[in-house]
């Protein structure tokens, strides 16, 4: 049996299933873009950690409800909104996560790519803020195009002179809530035993399943592997076109978020076995960011699990070939825009 994610999945289980707080909640966490699709459901959820004390909600809009609304629950973390630019520097001090879903979502026929224009600048402005009063907190990175805005959150960073690779997160966690769900489903396992590792980044091709390395072990044939790695690939875009102009994933992103929040609040609690798939400053290819298995420590980045990239198979070595190109072109397109606007 793997202790990688299985482990994770049990225990943000029972921590979201039993509200009877068993350790002390401590940390501060922080939603930038709290009153929206994801930031709501999401929101709720890391309400429920009981490793939580303060949860601040950032949003332009809407925000002050959501607060008053989520502060009801009896659950340890206090509960504060923060509404507008002027706020947000308060919204970050002292603050150990901070995650951001602030943005625009895909209607249907658009890219990732296509957020590009709105989302990049968001982010910048976000990190900055970040940067000049959180700069030692974990950052969470949701809003698309990841493989651009983790980036460009990276440049802004060491522009502050306060960039840790260690601390940077692009939220690839979905991608692997999917890869579990649709393998569990097609080969007919019990859904909590199941773990692939997805690698790459977090758009169209750039998303890798290694079916290879699914635990448990399981074998495929190559027509499984080819409907599933597509499906896994195409999951984004399954759910715009099934919301039909009403936004992208929002429910499935929040559980995914806050089980990467819950794992990082985990790892600075002292947890020494917290491994995540994300996507990150990396050396594992020539390409400078890539999402791959790591592990979790108090001081963010521990480890790199290389195992995972040796003995690809065909498939799967031919899949991450053809990402790079792809891969590389969107993390320059991030890094010219920080430099830009620098
Ligand atoms: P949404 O439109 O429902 O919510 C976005 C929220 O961001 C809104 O409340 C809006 O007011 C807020 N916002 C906009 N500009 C802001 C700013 N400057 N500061 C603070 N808040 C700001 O969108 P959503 O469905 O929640 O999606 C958000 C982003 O997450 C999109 O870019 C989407 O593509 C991305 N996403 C990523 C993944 C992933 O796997 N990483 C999955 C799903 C969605
Ligand atoms: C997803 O994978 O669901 C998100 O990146 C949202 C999208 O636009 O597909």
């Amino acid at each position: 049996r793997n202790s990688f994610e299985t482990k994770a999945v049990k225990q943000n289980i029972q921590s979201v299933a039993c509200l009877q707080p068993k350790v002390q909640a401590s940390f501060k966490v922080a939603v930038l873009g709290a009153a929206g699709g994801i930031g709501q459901p999401l929101s709720l959820l890391v309400k429920m950690s009981p490793l939580v004390s303060d949860l601040h909600l950032y949003d332009i809009a809407n925000v002050k409800g959501v607060a008053a609304d989520l502060s009801h629950c009896n659950t340890p973390s206090e509960v504060l909104a923060f509404t507008g630019p002027e706020q947000l520097a308060d919204a970050l001090k002292g603050v150990d996560v901070v995650v951001i879903p602030a943005g625009v979502p895909r209607k249907p026929g658009m890219t990732r790519d296509d957020l590009f224009n709105i989302n990049a600048g968001i982010v910048k402005t976000l990190v900055e803020a970040v940067a000049d009063n959180c700069p030692d907190a974990f950052i969470h990175i949701i809003s698309n195009p990841v493989n651009s805005t983790v980036p460009i959150a990276a440049e802004v960073l060491k522009q502050r002179g306060v960039y840790n690779p260690k601390k940077l997160f692009g939220v690839t966690t979905l991608d692997v809530v999917r890869a579990n769900t649709f393998v569990a489903q097609k080969k007919n396992l019990k859904l909590i035993d199941v773990d692939v590792p997805v690698i790459g980044g977090h758009a169209g091709i750039t998303i890798l399943p290694l079916l290879s390395r699914t635990k448990p072990s399981v074998s495929f044939s190559n027509e499984e592997i080819e409907e599933l790695t597509v499906r896994i690939q195409n999951a984004g875009t399954e759910v715009v076109e099934a919301k039909a102009g009403a936004g992208s994933a929002t429910l499935s992103m929040a559980y995914a978020a806050a089980r990467f929040v819950e794992s990082s609040l985990r790892a600075l609690d002292g947890d020494s076995d917290v491994y995540e798939c994300s996507f990150v400053q990396s050396e594992l290819t020539e390409v400078p960011f890539f999402a791959s298995r790591i592990k979790l420590g108090k001081k963010g980045i521990e480890a790199f699990v290389n195992s995972d990239m040796q003995g690809l198979t065909d498939y799967e070595s031919k899949g991450l070939e053809a990402l790079k190109s792809e891969l590389k072109a969107s993390i320059e397109k991030g890094i010219a825009f920080a430099n830009k606007q620098a």
